[in-house]
C-alpha cells in the first residue's frame, strides 16, 4: 500500500500546494511515485476551487516546480484517508486537531518544519500579505522540509 501524505495550510493556495508539488517532484525524481501519494488542503473555505496563487507559482517555477491543483478544505474524513498530515504552521496544527474530536489521530499530525535539516524555523510563514521574497523563502524552506521528510520515509522503508 502506498503511503498517503496530506499537506495542510490555511488557504490551500500558497504553502500546502507548494509542499505537495515539491514533494511530488522529489518523489518522481527518485522513482517512488507508486509508493508515496500526496494531496493538500486548507483549514479554511476561503479559496475552495482556486488554482495556486500566481505569486507562489512564480516562486516555484524559479526552482523548476510547476504548481498544479485546485484548493479544497480539510475534512475530518481526511484523518482516515491519510497516513501523515503535515501542518504548515502552529495555527493550522491546532485547527486540524480541533477536528479530531476523540484525539485518536493526533499521532498522524506533524508540523512540516520538524523535517527541515538546514532551517531552524518552526513554522512555514504565511506569505500571503507580503512581498516576493516571502514566497521565495517558502519554496526554499519547503524544499528543505520535503527532502528531510522523503529521507525519513526512505529510512523507514
Ligand atoms: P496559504 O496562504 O494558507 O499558504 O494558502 C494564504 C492564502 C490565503 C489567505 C491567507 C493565507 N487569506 O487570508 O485569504
Amino acid at each position: 500500500m502506498p503511503q498517503k501524505l496530506l499537506f495542510v495550510c490555511l488557504g490551500n493556495i500558497c504553502r500546502s500546494p507548494s509542499a505537495e508539488n515539491i514533494m511530488n517532484h522529489l518523489i518522481q525524481r527518485e522513482g517512488l511515485s507508486d509508493q508515496i501519494i500526496c494531496d493538500s488542503a486548507g483549514t479554511s473555505s476561503y479559496h475552495i476551487g482556486s488554482s495556486p496563487d500566481r505569486r507562489m507559482a512564480a516562486a516555484a517555477s524559479k526552482r523548476g516546480i510547476t504548481l498544479e491543483g485546485q484548493a479544497r478544505q480539510f475534512h475530518p474524513e481526511d484523518f482516515e484517508k491519510f497516513d501523515l498530515i503535515l501542518a504548515m504552521d502552529k495555527e493550522n496544527y491546532r485547527d486540524i486537531l480541533t477536528l479530531d474530536l476523540k484525539g485518536q489521530y493526533r499521532d498522524k499530525v506533524k508540523l512540516m518544519c520538524n523535517f527541515c535539516r538546514h532551517h531552524a524555523d518552526q513554522e512555514v510563514p504565511d506569505p500571503y500579505y507580503g512581498g516576493a521574497e516571502g514566497f521565495n523563502y517558502v519554496i526554499d524552506l519547503l524544499l528543505d522540509a520535503c527532502e528531510g521528510l522523503l529521507e525519513r520515509m526512505k529510512d523507514k522503508g
